[in-house]
């Protein structure tokens, strides 16, 4: 039996005075319009204050329609959220940062946003179309740009005050020493995949380290197989502590130090996410050392091409 305590409100500073990330997020990666603002809303009204959303997801929209809800029904202020975006893989030219960027201020109906990350290291053609390809369907990358370039770019947009911060995702440890090396303004967040079976640890400690917040997305697994809600470890956890097996797999992100993503479409869902409490330190040392499998869920990394969103062609 875990006692209910603040965990859930957790906040972590982020680098360059720029604020701090609430450390339990919620994902929209979220594929129809309207579950993408219903889940939105839900997610608002159970407590979740920090919100992950992407160029890519093409629905910033029905987010900045479900905060413009709470905002006007007086029950959240803008300054109490915390609200991320992403540039997507067409837009790393330099030029094409501040236009892209601003179209999602608008969409999501925000004047500023608390995070930009750049949302994969890969650069595609730029354009409209999201996911180019050649005749042969193999994907058409920029070789015209390098990730410094569109990181200068990004600092530009800190400069002006109209994003608190900015970060990387989708990166290899390689990816965050050469921009942290590289660069003025240094990345603040780092958004990678993670969990038990994929925990990142040389990553974590280098991002603890220089001062960056590791963002783990897929913190519940994805829905993906292997199922790692139903993992043996975690459900033993779960049944010992009264808590059910989302629950322990976030509580055990932020307790190692991470902020972490989740999501959901179903309202009772996403009410237990937000109700996690501290587990304690023998959970965490079964977690940490009796899980050993390691599974990628998620190829993103490896091509830029995401994993989890379903290709429209
Ligand atoms: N940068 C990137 O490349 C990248 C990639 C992936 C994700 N992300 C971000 O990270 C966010 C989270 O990733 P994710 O969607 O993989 O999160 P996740 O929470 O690991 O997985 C979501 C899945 O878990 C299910 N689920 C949620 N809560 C549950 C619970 N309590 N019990 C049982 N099943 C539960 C959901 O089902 P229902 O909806 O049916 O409830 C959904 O199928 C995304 O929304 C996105 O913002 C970023």
């Amino acid at each position: 039996m875990v006692e209910p305590d603040n965990l859930r409100h957790t906040k972590i500073a982020l680098n360059n005075g720029s604020g701090a990330i609430p450390a339990l997020g919620f994902g929209t990666l979220i594929p129809d319009p309207i579950a993408t603002r219903n889940a939105t809303n839900a997610a608002l009204q159970a407590g979740f204050r920090a919100l992950d959303t992407a160029e890519r997801y093409r629905n910033e929209k029905e987010v900045g329609a479900a905060m413009q809800e709470v905002f006007k029904a007086g029950k959240i202020r803008r300054e109490e959220l915390f609200v991320a975006a992403k540039l997507w893989n067409t837009n790393h030219r330099p030029e094409r940062v501040r236009p892209a960027f601003e179209a999602s201020l608008e969409k999501l109906q925000v004047d500023y946003v608390d995070l930009y990350l750049i949302h994969t290291p890969f650069a595609f053609r730029p354009g409209d179309e999201q996911d180019p390809r050649d005749a042969s369907g193999k994907v058409i990358y920029d070789q015209a740009v390098t990730l410094l370039d569109t990181w200068r770019a990004m600092e530009a947009l800190v400069d002006e005050g109209k994003c608190k911060a900015i970060g990387l995702s989708d990166v290899s440890l390689e990816h965050v020493k050469g921009i942290f090396g590289a660069a003025r303004i240094k990345p603040a967040v780092v958004h990678v995949e993670s969990h038990p079976y994929l925990p990142e640890w040389e990553l974590l400690e280098y991002c603890r380290n220089n001062g960056i917040v590791l963002q783990a997305f897929a913190a519940l697994g994805h829905s993906g197989e292997p199922k790692l809600l139903d993992d043996p470890v975690i459900a033993a956890v779960a049944r010992r502590v009264n808590k059910t097996s989302a629950q322990v797999l976030l509580a055990w992100g932020i307790q190692r130090g991470t902020a972490l993503l989740t999501t959901s479409t179903t309202p009772s869902r996403i009410k237990e996410n937000f109700d996690v409490s501290t587990l304690p330190e023998n959970a965490m040392r079964e977690i940490n050392e009796g899980i050993k499998l390691r599974v990628r869920l998620n190829t993103v990394v490896e091509t830029g091409v995401p994993g989890f969103i379903p290709r429209a062609n």
